[in-house]
């Protein structure tokens, strides 16, 4: 993929790999929006010469005036990237993680359902462009302390397959973005070992540039999990990875 000369919508761009994405894209040359809720990020960000735009992906009406917003100030929009997530500790003991479960699942899955839908009839009109959906390597390999993170994201995966084969012979393609555990604000209280952002962006950044683009973005660090069933590693990872249910509020001691 040539990351120089796209037209490239971030939704979830206000914080975290998204915003250093953005950047990225921005620095190579390409013209990016940025989507997200915050507004003093939102307003950081026009600062730095995106187009920025408020958008709840929760909210299917909020969705729909941010399409229409965004295309009528790039209606040339060829790559969108389904960043806005949230990844909450979930004790499956305690009834009320419910609340945690039906946002997560809201925000990561509906959400990522709710953007594509948006945006779709303009990239088959186009003839050409791309999706990249955000899932984990989670996905693949379960943090038991977060069950309804991992479901959504397993969710998110099998999704992207679906779609990707659904848009075969319309020009539009489907790259699903694997994330490690990688530094941002919602990481590092969960995982001191995560891999810095600025290293991270720049293996993506590396990653996307192939031609032709991989269907999945697999930084060296997320094989392990990518891979665990494969390599007849994954029972032993799960246990090992289960020890993590320990940071759970009541489960300490
Ligand atoms: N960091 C990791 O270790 C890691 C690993 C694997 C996968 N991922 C995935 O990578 C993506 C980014 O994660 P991150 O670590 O960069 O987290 P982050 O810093 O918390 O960023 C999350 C982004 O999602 C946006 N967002 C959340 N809820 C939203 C909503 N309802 N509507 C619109 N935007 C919303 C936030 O923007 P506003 O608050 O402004 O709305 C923010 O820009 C997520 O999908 C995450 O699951 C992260």
């Amino acid at each position: 993929m040539d990351l120089s000369h796209r037209t490239v919508l971030i939704v979830g761009a206000t914080s975290g790999i998204g915003r250093e994405l953005a950047r990225r894209f921005a620095a190579a040359g390409s013209v990016v929006s940025a989507g997200g809720r915050n507004p003093e990020a939102l307003a950081e960000l026009a600062a730095e010469g995106l187009t920025t735009f408020d958008v709840d992906v929760t909210d299917s009406a909020s969705v729909a005036s941010f399409r229409d917003a965004v295309l009528a100030r790039h209606p040339e929009l060829d790559t969108v990237v389904t960043m806005a997530g949230v990844m909450p500790l979930e004790d499956l003991r305690d009834p009320a993680h419910f609340g945690a479960a039906a946002a997560t699942i809201d925000t990561n899955l509906l959400g990522t359902i709710r953007v594509i839908d948006a945006f779709t009839p303009h990239l088959i009109q186009r003839g050409a462009g791309t999706f990249i959906t955000v899932t984990s390597g989670i996905a693949f390999l379960p943090f038991p302390p977060m069950p309804s993170y991992a479901a959504s994201k397993a969710a998110v995966h099998a999704y992207s397959e679906a779609l990707r084969a659904q848009l075969d012979g319309t020009g539009v393609g489907v790259v699903e973005l694997v994330p490690p555990a990688v530094a941002t604000a919602g990481q590092e209280q969960v995982n001191p070992h995560a891999l810095p952002l600025d290293a991270f962006a720049t293996e993506v950044m590396r990653l996307l540039a192939q031609d032709p683009t991989p269907r999945e973005i697999l930084v060296e660090k997320v094989l392990t999990h990518r891979w665990a069933e494969r390599e007849g590693t994954y029972d032993d990872l799960v246990a090992q990875r289960s020890r993590a249910l320990a940071m759970l509020p009541g489960r300490a001691g």
